[in-house]
């Protein structure tokens, strides 16, 4: 089996995440910061240990800045609805997936005005498209870093420029980058990062987070959910502490440990080394196809300006028949459709079918590229 389906969810898993898992519900199996009982302590520093890398690893100084979610879709919805409020405008861009856009597109129906700022074909973001599009009225800007459906990475350190110049915030949709694109939040002046665990952290699904920077003023975001949360039991109104104000119920401990295994896995192998053997990979992938004649690859076909994500249509082929042919024959994984990015599809003119997407992970290897690129021949031309 080759799994080419990494952009929907990383797999398989380091050995190290899945030991970390289950040796958390072993060994400091009580209830985060609810409980004094040492299993209750244990679970807790856990946690907070894996707080603590994650501010690390995306540049930021407070750890309590870290908000951990069910995953990004929920992140994001937490930016979205903590920030915009009826009247404000929100600028995105026209390759966003459906975590931005759906939240997006209800808020409208509330008040708040959109604009949405074209794409080129292959899925590039230009800056000076961005900054025409801000007002005065401009509360957020939120962009993909990269996109799910081409791999286009988008320019975020030069939109968080225009972003501020206008006063305005730039939230950040980081599912696509996290764990093989170094992200410092600091550097590249991003106010709000959204992430997920499943996909190139290497966690587990149903862990993600928002990452708020030091600047930003957390009075101005209301939470999206409010509860328990194990602090200030006597009172029946949301604390305003970090991250409680925005971390209601119990969380999940699990994931939040695979997720830190995920982090510490990374860390050991080296972001560089896992970026340059996921840009080898996807530009052997990219020449592989663009020698079959039939195959219509989509995005930038350069693999310095994109994540390891390649789509691609046949002429005269269905992409389900491929994807399905590409299973059943060959054992090659991929996913096809519109990967709940209707925008991103029209942009790049594949609507209403959508695409082939090709993903391959950190557990690629260079052969499995190989076979695939002989399968998809194969099919292409039986
Ligand atoms: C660009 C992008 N944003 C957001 C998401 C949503 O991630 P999750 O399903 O983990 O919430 C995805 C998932 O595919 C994605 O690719």
């Amino acid at each position: 089996m080759i799994y080419l389906d990494n952009a929907a969810t990383s797999w398989p898993k380091p050995p190290e995440v899945l030991k970390a898992m289950t040796e958390v519900l072993e060994r400091a199996g009580g209830n985060p910061g609810r409980s004094g009982h040492r299993l209750s302590i244990a679970a807790a520093r856990v946690i907070y240990d894996t707080r603590e890398e994650i501010a690390r690893f995306f540049g930021i100084s407070d750890p309590v800045r870290v908000i951990f979610t069910g995953n990004a879709t929920h992140a994001i919805n937490l930016a979205l609805k903590g920030i915009l409020r009826p009247s404000a405008h929100a600028v995105t861009s026209s390759i966003e997936h459906n975590a931005v856009m759906r939240p997006l597109r209800s808020l409208e129906k509330q008040g708040i005005h959109l604009s949405i700022v074209p794409c080129t074909r292959d899925g590039r973001l230009d800056v000076r498209d961005v900054e025409m599009a801000i007002k005065s009225t401009t509360r957020l800007v939120v962009v993909t870093h990269a996109s799910n459906v081409v791999g286009t990475i988008s320019p975020v350190a030069e939109i968080a420029s225009v972003a501020h110049r206008a006063g305005a915030l730039l939230l950040v949709d980081a599912a696509q980058t996290a764990g093989v694109i170094t992200i410092d939040m600091r550097a590249m002046g991003i106010d709000l990062l959204a992430f997920t665990g499943h996909k190139e952290l290497q966690g587990p699904p149903g862990i993600g987070g928002l990452v708020i920077s030091d600047n930003v003023d957390v009075s101005q975001i209301e939470p999206l959910i409010r509860g328990g949360t194990g602090s200030r039991s006597e009172s029946e109104e949301q604390p305003d502490d970090l991250p409680d104000k925005f971390e209601s119920g119990t969380a999940n401990l699990a994931g939040i440990a695979g997720l830190g295994a995920g982090l510490k896995w990374i860390k050991d192998r080296g972001i560089g080394k896992i970026r340059s053997h996921m840009k080898k990979l996807s530009q052997t992938l990219i020449d592989g196809l663009l020698a079959i004649p039939e195959v219509k690859i989509y995005g930038t076909l350069d693999s310095e300006r994109s994540v390891a994500i390649v789509s691609f249509t046949v002429v005269g082929k269905r992409v389900s028949e491929i994807g399905l042919r590409l299973d059943e024959e060959y054992g090659v994984l991929s996913r096809v459709g519109l990967h709940c990015a209707p925008a991103a599809h029209k942009t790049i003119g594949s609507l209403p079918e959508g695409t082939v997407r090709l993903a391959p992970g950190v557990f690629t290897t260079m052969d499995d590229i190989r076979e695939a690129i002989k399968a998809i021949s194969r099919v292409v031309r039986s």
